[in-house]
């Protein structure tokens, strides 16, 4: 390979000219199918998910056609991410007093959901797949423990076997967030489908969208009726609430556009992730050869739907240096503002616990509880794997980081 080229940070010429293609894996799939959905709706004039003029249901389609790619009973399409946690959590039963385990990488609509819930997020850390450290369970509970926050971070499911043995041995509920893994699985079952409830989110970023939206998965009826409590303002009026508990709710109901596109968007979601898998195993079978790296661990390869790569240096130090000269030769995915590495403690990212000081008010007392996770995203290095990538893309991706390697490593 090319052994001690100047690299682009030292002013040598980039292994690229132009940038590599973007990371909105849905977003850059839309075209007429979406286009002729949305129309059909705006032509119905019925926008509104429970009834109109000419009402479709769109979304009660969609909502089956989740619920029968997930293989769960019950799917409610909400409007984002973040309200379908605060559905789920209110669905397992959390509430005031009550708190609940998170890991400590994850987005920061995850402990804000907990608060919405009027629950305490608790901290745990994360393990070398970047997603909750089964053993922190232990760690963490308490009398006062309700449940388990278990999100599939970057494309990748949580070990999911040990996370529902030691949450069932101390009774508590196992909420999924799968709004950065969806499509992906574990041990053949869908992400979202493991757990008491799962929840999805459609934002730009994610690997099917709608720009916002998102969805509750759950075969627990109950916890479904609490979810459509929430979601509708009580929903005293749908006549379908049989549980007696009465969740007094907000307005975080999906309308009709958004869920015409999505319901075409879930069409393509297995092309879109078996593009992405294509991709990053020609790029990561061609750079396993590199000495001094590691790469994260997958508690299922099988299920990793691949929108990253990621590897590990031996130190923080080395893997800013070589992510900064991996930008240089433009070997990069922008996704919208996000910085390209996973943790720079220079650089703001509402993925990382760090920055969640306006939440965790005692942060800096208990920051050292979590070296664990910050030694872990300190010393990893991160690619998007766009399901746009050509060949002659792989091959830029292949000689830029061999090529930055033979410098730094
Ligand atoms: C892990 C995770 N959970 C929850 C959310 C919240 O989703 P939304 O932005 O749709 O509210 C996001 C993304 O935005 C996320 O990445």
């Amino acid at each position: 390979m090319s052994k001690k080229k100047k690299l682009a940070i030292h002013g040598g010429s980039p292994v690229r000219r132009t940038p590599l293609p973007p990371m909105y894996p849905g977003a850059t799939f839309i075209d007429e199918a979406e286009q002729n959905s949305v129309k059909k709706v705006l032509e119905s004039k019925s926008l509104f998910r429970y009834y109109g003029p000419k009402f479709l249901n769109i979304t009660g389609e969609f909502e089956r056609a989740l619920s029968s790619y997930l293989g769960t009973k019950y799917v409610l399409g909400v409007n984002s991410g973040t309200s379908a946690l605060h559905c789920a959590l209110t669905g397992v039963g959390v509430g005031a007093e009550d708190e609940v385990i998170i890991p400590a990488y994850a987005w920061v609509s995850c402990p804000c959901a907990v608060i919405a819930a009027k629950a305490r997020p608790v901290l745990a850390n994360i393990d070398k797949s970047l997603t909750l450290d089964p053993k922190e369970i232990e760690n963490k509970v308490s009398e006062r423990t309700k449940a388990v926050m278990a999100v599939h971070i970057r494309g990748v499911g949580c070990d999911m076997d040990p996370i529902m043995k030691i949450a069932r041995k101390y009774e508590l509920k196992v909420v999924e967030d799968v709004a950065q893994a969806a499509g992906g699985t574990y041990h053949g079952k869908k992400l979202g489908s493991i757990g008491d409830v799962g929840t999805f989110s459609f934002q730009l970023n994610k690997i099917i969208s709608a720009g916002e939206g998102g969805a509750v998965a759950t075969d627990d009826p109950v916890i479904y009726e609490r979810a459509v409590m929430l979601h509708d303002a009580g929903a005293p009026y749908r006549g379908r609430i049989t549980s007696r508990d009465f969740i007094p709710g907000v307005n975080y109901r999906m309308n009709e556009v958004i869920a015409a596109i999505m319901i075409e968007q879930l069409k393509k979601i297995d092309k879109i992730i078996l593009a992405m898998k294509k991709n990053k195993k020609k790029i990561k079978e061609e750079i396993s050869d590199i000495e001094g790296i590691e790469f994260r661990h997958l508690p299922d390869p099988e299920g990793d739907t691949s929108v990253c790569l990621v590897f590990y240096l031996p130190t923080a130090e080395k893997a800013r240096e070589f992510q900064r000269a991996l930008h240089a030769e433009n070997i990069y995915v922008s996704s919208g503002g996000y910085p390209p590495v996973i943790y720079d403690p220079e650089v703001f990212d509402g993925h990382v616990f760090v920055h969640w000081k306006h939440i965790f008010k005692n942060l800096d007392k208990i920051m050292s509880k979590y070296s664990q996770t910050l030694d872990i995203l300190g010393r990893a290095v991160h690619l998007d794997i766009s399901p746009l990538f050509t060949e002659s893309d792989i091959e830029s991706i292949i000689e830029g980081i061999h090529k930055v390697a033979d410098a730094l490593l």
